[in-house]
């Protein structure tokens, strides 16, 4: 079972279903996001596209986009709508496809799938199936489908990187997706993450962006293009969702890519993952400079001792340069004291800087004075408390300026 900060994948997924169990049986409802035919058009679906669609299945859209503008679909064609909800995209891939083409129509709460062969059913239609399943484990045989097309799906996935292994899977080599969905510029913060109510409203279980299509590109896929990039929350009905969603510049995109023959071996994946201009990215994005020097000074302390103090264990000696085991370990403590200092122009608070200070003050006095284990502990302990509370007042100052501000 996946954890996401003290919540269960069961509880985003029960969540995530309840809300769109509401949207597929009480659609006039009010909700935090554009849902329906006046979606539809707000998002660029043409008049005469919607206008051959069902009524009732276009009153429970709750798409972000309009995939369909990567026009990739031919007749013919086998498709899997991940995600389709009632069936708005589902259904124009079945025109688009034709009698001799398919469209496979997965979801993962029961209402939408109702909803959808209530109208398969009426309409008589033969080329579009209803599949219980979910996004990470989808019900189809490997290289069976050529496109995938999916809307305001993946944000709601928590485990995000086994659903696009599981997209590649079944889509055949050379085969196209076709998506629209949220992304966002800022980490959302571990309270928001957490929470499964705010999950099952499109915004926190959202990405990075640039995280967003790395994930495509090292599970294997490739011409990755980006069509359209818009503020999908302008229109929201809540205020509260706008402000939530400009918070994290939460945005919706449109995207299209093919698959490659192939998926990268693991180890070609794991070092895409582990590329540094990333690890520096994500560091810098979420504040992260503080605890990055802290871990650095730690090692270059404790780390040397270890190491020092193993070797001989196994007939192996080292000598260290004492000078340069200070300066090292002093340069990365100075490191936390500015990383803290810059902190201060987020959230204003004095305090982690204040800490950070004494903290760096008393490693110094342990390294240069004499040698004392427990100052240079205390140290380390208030430099530790300083690059927390830096964290968690930046993390505050995003969610609410005043209240960062006052605590100051
Ligand atoms: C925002 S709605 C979009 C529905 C549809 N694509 C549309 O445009 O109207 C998201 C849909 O994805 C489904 N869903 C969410 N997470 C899923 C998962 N992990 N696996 C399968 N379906 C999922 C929900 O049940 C819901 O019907």
């Amino acid at each position: 079972m996946v954890a996401i900060y003290g919540y269960s994948k069961d509880q985003i997924f029960d969540a995530v279903k309840a809300m769109y169990t509401a949207v597929a049986t009480r659609p006039e409802d009010p909700y935090h996001f554009p849902v329906g035919r006046a979606a539809c058009r707000m998002l660029g679906y043409p008049d005469d596209l919607l206008q051959a669609l069902p009524q009732d299945a276009v009153a429970s859209f709750a798409g972000v986009g309009f995939p369909f503008r990567a026009d990739v679909i031919r007749k013919g064609d086998v498709v899997l709508d991940v995600g389709s909800g009632s069936g708005t995209d589902a259904l124009t891939a079945g025109r688009l496809v034709g009698p001799k083409g398919k469209v496979f129509a997965l979801d993962m709460t029961s209402a939408m799938r109702d909803k959808l062969r209530a109208t398969v059913t009426r309409l008589h239609l033969a080329n579009v199936e209803v599949l219980e399943g979910t996004a990470e484990h989808i019900p189809l045989p490997d290289q069976s489908v050529d496109v995938i097309t999916s809307n305001g799906v993946l944000n709601l996935v928590p485990d995000k990187r086994r659903a696009i292994a599981e997209m590649f899977r079944v889509l055949k080599s050379g085969g196209h997706i076709q998506l629209a969905d949220i992304v966002i510029t800022r980490p959302v913060t571990p309270d928001c993450r957490g929470d499964p109510a705010l999950w099952a409203e499109c915004v926190v279980g959202a990405t990075i962006d640039e995280d967003y299509l790395a994930m495509f590109h090292d599970a294997g896929f490739l011409d990755i293009k980006v069509l359209r990039d818009f503020d999908y929350f302008a229109q929201s009905p809540s205020e509260e969702t706008k402000s939530v969603a400009s918070r994290f510049g939460a945005r919706a995109v449109e995207i299209t890519m093919r698959r490659g023959a192939n998926a990268p071996h693991r180890l070609v994946q794991f070092a895409h993952r582990a590329d540094p201009r990333r690890l520096v990215r994500a560091i810098e994005r979420r504040g992260l400079w503080g605890m990055a020097a802290l871990v650095l000074a730690l090692i270059a302390c404790y780390g040397t001792l270890a190491v020092v103090s193993v070797l001989p264990l196994v007939g192996l000696s080292l000598t260290i340069d004492e000078g340069l085991w200070t300066a090292t370990i002093i340069l990365f403590t100075g490191a936390v004291v500015v990383a803290v200092a810059a902190g201060r122009r987020k959230h204003t608070s004095f305090t982690p800087l204040i800490l950070a200070i004494m903290g760096a003050g008393f490693v110094g006095y342990a390294l240069l004075g004499p040698y004392d284990r427990l100052i240079e502990l205390i140290g380390f302990a208030l430099i530790a408390g300083a690059t927390f509370l830096d964290l968690r007042l930046r993390n505050a100052a995003r969610m609410d300026p005043h209240a960062a501000a006052a605590d100051a």
